[in-house]
């Protein structure tokens, strides 16, 4: 493993998977011991499942943990494509965490700006005012985009904090997603993306090192306010880094 700055690189994905996991115990003692809580977003898609796998064998005080999504696809909660049934096979489940520690989208409710007004009122009560996570963990698309900020969608204007959570029409995936604004991510305590596969290696390169054009690689939205950005990589999506 290798450390620059704030990006790690791991030789594979079972080491990043080692790191992550690393840094997810540290904070989550770190923030028991001081809040009494530790209040962590969860990431979608398919890099996170041997993340979650391996926290599931890890001693923390799991009862004082509150777990969010940081996105969700307009699905059923059992559906194939949903992160909270991604996130509850791999982790909840295995935990036994009761759903008065889990907030999911809820995704049954109708149309995408009701689940998104109803998330970011949850949000508002729980955190009594804006969020903010002690754990944001977040994923990069091969387009540049995380959460569900795509490319040159109207979810990237919302750069206010008042704005917690939005739906957001893809133009790419004919589709619409649910998604926390880049202002309330960045009000996060850490942000740590995890990015694993030469298919990531293009994207990850313009993201860190490229032009700041945040429209066309929303990535670059992420800056937090008041908090730490990791990157966690492992070798393949790393080898377009420019020493
Ligand atoms: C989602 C995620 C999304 C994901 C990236 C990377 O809902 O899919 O929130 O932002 O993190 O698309 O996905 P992979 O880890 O599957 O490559």
């Amino acid at each position: 493993m290798k450390q620059k700055d704030n990006i790690v690189i791991a030789d594979d994905v079972n080491e990043l998977a080692d790191e992550f996991t690393r840094i997810f115990v540290e904070l989550c003692e770190i923030s028991v011991k001081e809040s009494g809580r530790f209040t962590v977003a969860l990431s979608g898609g398919s890099t996170p499942k041997i993340l979650y796998r391996r926290l599931v064998s890890v001693k923390l005080p799991w009862n004082r943990v509150f777990f969010f999504f940081g996105d969700e696809r307009c699905v059923p909660p059992d559906h194939s494509e949903s992160n909270f049934r991604m996130a509850s096979k791999t982790l909840l489940k295995p935990l036994s965490v009761p759903e008065t520690r889990i907030f999911r989208w809820s995704t049954e409710l109708h149309g995408p700006p009701d689940i998104a007004a109803d998330y970011a009122e949850r949000l508002r009560t729980f955190f009594g005012g804006v969020p903010r996570f002690d754990l944001c963990l977040l994923g990069l698309g091969a387009d540049g985009h995380t959460a569900s900020l795509f490319p040159d969608t109207k979810a990237l204007n919302y750069d206010d904090s008042t704005s917690f959570a939005v739906s957001n029409w893809v133009p790419e995936l004919q589709a619409y997603r649910i998604t926390l604004t880049a202002a309330v991510i960045n009000n996060s305590a850490e942000i740590v993306f995890v990015v694993a596969g030469r298919e990531k290696a293009a994207a990850l390169a313009a993201v860190i090192q490229g032009p700041h054009k945040p429209e066309k690689l929303p990535a670059q939205l992420i800056d937090p306010v008041d908090g730490r950005l990791r990157w966690l990589i492992d070798a393949p999506a790393a080898s377009l880094l420019t020493p």
